[in-house]
């Protein structure tokens, strides 16, 4: 299988509560090598763009605020199947059905601030990796 590529984000409440070193080890001890990583914070304009998709949901103002309400790590990772091995390696978006032994169970508070972003599809890796990565920070 070849080796692919998947996009994540620590979100505000991870760095808040002091898990983003655990979370980064999780995720080298998972497997995953690191491409890219940025400690940066989302602009209003950046986090309405990166959500759109979810535009029209009940909480999307409430995500974009929250997004936007700290600093953030931004990174790509590379792994065999990385969306679906990353996908596992978080857990459910609600914490309270996440897995044993999954990121969002050990370190997530809430369905909202759930600690950590995992692209859903090559197709969205790709796309949310070039929204925060030029190619030059890409090695
Ligand atoms: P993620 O899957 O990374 O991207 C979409 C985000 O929307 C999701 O994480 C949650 O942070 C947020 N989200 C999804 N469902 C809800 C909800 N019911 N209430 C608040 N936030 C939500």
């Amino acid at each position: 299988m070849a080796k692919n590529r998947t996009f994540t984000m620590l979100k505000p409440d991870a760095l808040e509560n002091g898990h983003m070193g655990k979370i980064i080890d999780m995720i080298i001890q998972a497997g995953f090598e690191i491409k890219a990583m940025k400690f940066t914070r989302l602009s209003t304009e950046q986090a309405r763009k990166f959500y759109e998709v979810h535009a029209e949901r009940p909480f999307y103002n409430e995500l974009v605020a929250y997004m936007t309400s700290g600093p953030i790590i931004a990174a790509i990772l590379e792994k065999e199947n990385a969306v679906s091995d990353f996908r596992a390696l978080i857990g459910s978006t609600d914490p309270a059905e996440a897995a044993e032994g999954t990121i969002r169970k050990a370190y997530a508070e809430s369905k909202g601030r759930n600690a950590v972003h995992g692209s859903d599809s090559d197709e969205n890796a790709e796309i949310e990796g070039r929204f925060h990565f030029s190619v030059e920070e890409i090695f």
